[in-house]
């Protein structure tokens, strides 16, 4: 950026910053210039109110995402490497150039076009990271629909239930998919699906294996169908702040939200972060391995490197598959440049040992970066002493489904970064309120809005106000607390809401007790978080059972296991179940949950006053009950 945008008075990174946040509009306006391709100028660089939930950024202003991820490209380097397909099987990988890749695009494009799908519908997306799924996001940009892709891990229930929300008439699929060594029936799950979601009316579904699958009425062979289409798709001219897509995330209560994200300013937000975060330069690697189901696949597999002409890799397999030397034997293979994962991997793989790491060649390695919940210091010591040979700036990056991109990161070339710490904020972000003295902490709080925040939630204005803009009236709330060291670098602290972090999944534990809830024999439930040695965050559930119920514990535990996995997905799953008389309540009926998650946490000095609590034998009797599980 100083290199590119000649600011008054702007001579390195630090003014750069304070210059991005005290003059943003014009920070962003020429940001915009700079690096997105426009059909038409914009005329107004923002117009935002945060404590009314308004947020628009380059209105007037008219591009397309596809033309900015691959048109641009092609006409300038159309044999360049767009997306490295890492697939299950180590050393089968397949490379799609941008000229490739604009080709499928236009094909699924004009494909979806003639199926009926015009600008403004939504388009759900059920696949595992693959160039088709890639091509499926970018060809809903090119027509103007918006894309709603659900992680392939998410059971028919969920699928449904976001597609019923979204009101998809056409979803996208595979026939199978592969992780692990294992075929996973997704086609099924889609059938599934599909069968309570009436506005479905055609599903395309790509051949990741050779095994048929049971085609219905409303199936599709789609790269059978792509063939019989044109590889030249007219680009749809999209308004700034039209719907590029929605995408599902947890929130402490009610179902699953649907996070919007508009076209111009999510993707100049992707696109710089991109940049500045890793140091990403043309000719590099860039390794996310998050998958496309969630925002950091879509931001930093997708968007931010494509917009950049940079090449990507998918990576479909495990970072045990088929042993622990996986990610570093890839990175040798594919010469990865920037790596960018999530802690729980790494503190799996650390306990694998150094030798799985050292086997491999990392030399081409410059950046590491870490996402999706705090990375406790053992951990990043390890990623950056080990797998970095202590010479690869390790960035902890935090940032959420509504932030659109990394908010909070320290930038590679800091003199400074201290483990476990996110640091500083990235250019244009404001953090917390008028800087008293530190140290600090809070409620983190963003005090001006920045492009690649999220608009809106589906079909649901009302709740984003009341969930993000309301509680800190004029700033954005996060749901996290941080603390601010003296020196001012922030640390993420955690949810402050009841949202848990599962293997860097985010989930509510209302969604968990939902399920639960529904099983006959379960009076009431409560779920908890605890802290788990790899995925961050177990899911702890307590039970009261109905007086009549006369099921085996045992059996029951069994039972609410496969209610959980059928319901939402298998990472959501509880650890633990332990089966009480009663769940601490206030005098007026409230579960305590703070004595519950001390109870987990084996903190019994910290239960704290429980005066108000109802019936304090309840308490006794979880502490005993507890012990006795664990
Ligand atoms: C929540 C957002 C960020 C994209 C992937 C997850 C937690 C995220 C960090 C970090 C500590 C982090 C927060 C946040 N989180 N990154 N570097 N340090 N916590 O996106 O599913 O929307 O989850 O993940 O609690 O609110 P998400």
């Amino acid at each position: 950026m100083p290199e590119a945008v000649g600011f008054e008075g702007v001579k390195d990174c630090s003014s750069l910053q304070e210059f991005s946040v005290s003059n943003s509009a014009s920070f962003w306006a020429a940001a915009a210039r700079h690096r997105l391709s426009w059909i038409k100028p914009f005329h107004t660089v923002q117009d935002c109110d945060l404590s009314l939930g308004r947020i628009k950024w380059f209105e007037g202003g008219q591009l397309n995402v596809s033309v900015n991820c691959l048109d641009r490209h092609v006409d300038t380097c159309p044999e360049r490497v767009a997306l490295i397909w890492e697939r299950d099987e180590p050393g089968s990988e397949i490379k799609v150039t941008y000229r490739q890749l604009l080709e499928m695009t236009c094909r699924l494009g004009n494909l979806l076009r003639r199926h009926g799908v015009k600008k403004g519908d939504c388009v759900t997306i059920y696949m595992p990271p693959c160039p088709l799924a890639v091509a499926s996001m970018l060809a809903c940009a090119r027509i103007g629909a918006a894309h709603n892709v659900v992680f392939a891990g998410f059971s028919a229930e969920a699928l449904a239930e976001r597609i019923r929300d979204a009101q998809s008439s056409t979803v996208i699929t595979v026939n199978q998919g592969v992780r692990a060594g294992k075929v996973t029936e997704l086609k099924r799950t889609v059938d599934a699906a599909v069968k309570d979601c009436p506005s479905v009316q055609q599903v395309l579904v790509a051949m990741r294996t050779e095994n048929p699958v049971t085609m219905t009425a409303k199936d599709m062979d789609m790269e059978e169908e792509m063939l019989k289409e044109d590889v030249v798709c007219e680009p749809e001219a999209m308004d700034s702040e039209d719907v590029l897509f929605l995408l599902y995330t947890s929130g402490s209560t009610g179902k699953p939200k649907g996070v919007v994200h508009t076209q111009a300013g999510y993707l100049l937000y992707a696109a710089l972060t991109h940049r500045y975060v890793f140091s990403y330069q043309d000719g590099d690697v860039f390794g996310c391995v998050a998958d496309i189901g969630w925002i950091t696949g879509h931001s930093y597999s997708v968007y931010g490197p494509l917009a950049n002409g940079g090449t990507t890799v998918l990576f479909e397999s495990t970072p045990i598959y088929p042993d622990p030397g996986r990610y570093w034997e890839m990175v040798q293979r594919l010469k990865i440049n920037q790596f960018y994962g999530a802690p729980t991997a790494i503190r799996l793989l650390l306990k694998y040992g150094d030798q799985w790491v050292q086997k491999y060649d990392r030399s081409t390695l410059k950046t590491l970066g870490s996402v999706g919940e705090p990375i406790n210091t053992e951990a990043w010591e390890w990623y950056h002493r080990v797998v970095g040979d202590g010479r690869c700036p390790v960035v902890d990056t935090w940032w959420q489904t509504e932030t659109g991109g990394i908010c909070i990161t320290p930038r590679p070339s800091d003199p400074e970064i201290v483990p476990g710490m996110a640091m500083r904020p990235f250019f244009g972000i404001k953090p917390g309120k008028v800087v008293t003295s530190n140290p600090a902490s809070g409620a983190l709080c963003l005090a001006q809005p920045w492009p690649g925040m999220a608009r809106t939630i589906h079909n649901n204005h009302q709740r984003f106000i009341e969930t993000y803009c309301q509680p800190y009236p004029g700033y954005f709330f996060t749901g996290d607390g941080a603390y601010r060291s003296k020196e001012g670098y922030y640390q993420i602290t955690g949810r402050l809401d009841d949202v848990i972090n599962v293997s860097g999944h985010r989930i509510g534990t209302a969604e968990i007790e939902d399920v639960v809830n529904q099983c006959s024999a379960v009076a009431e439930s409560a779920v908890i978080g605890y802290s788990h040695d790899i995925k961050g965050q177990g899911v702890y559930t307590f039970v009261v059972l109905k007086k009549d119920a006369d099921d085996q514990e045992a059996d029951l535990s069994q039972q609410l296991n496969n209610m959980v996995s059928k319901n939402i997905a298998k990472y959501a799953c509880p650890d633990f179940i332990q089966f009480v008389q009663r769940l601490p309540k206030t005098r007026s009926g409230k579960i305590m949950r703070r004595v519950l998650r001390k109870v987990v946490e084996r903190d019994l000095d910290g239960l704290g006053d429980l005066s108000t609590l109802d019936d304090p034998a309840a308490v006794q009797e979880i502490i005993q009950g507890h012990r006795e599980l664990c």
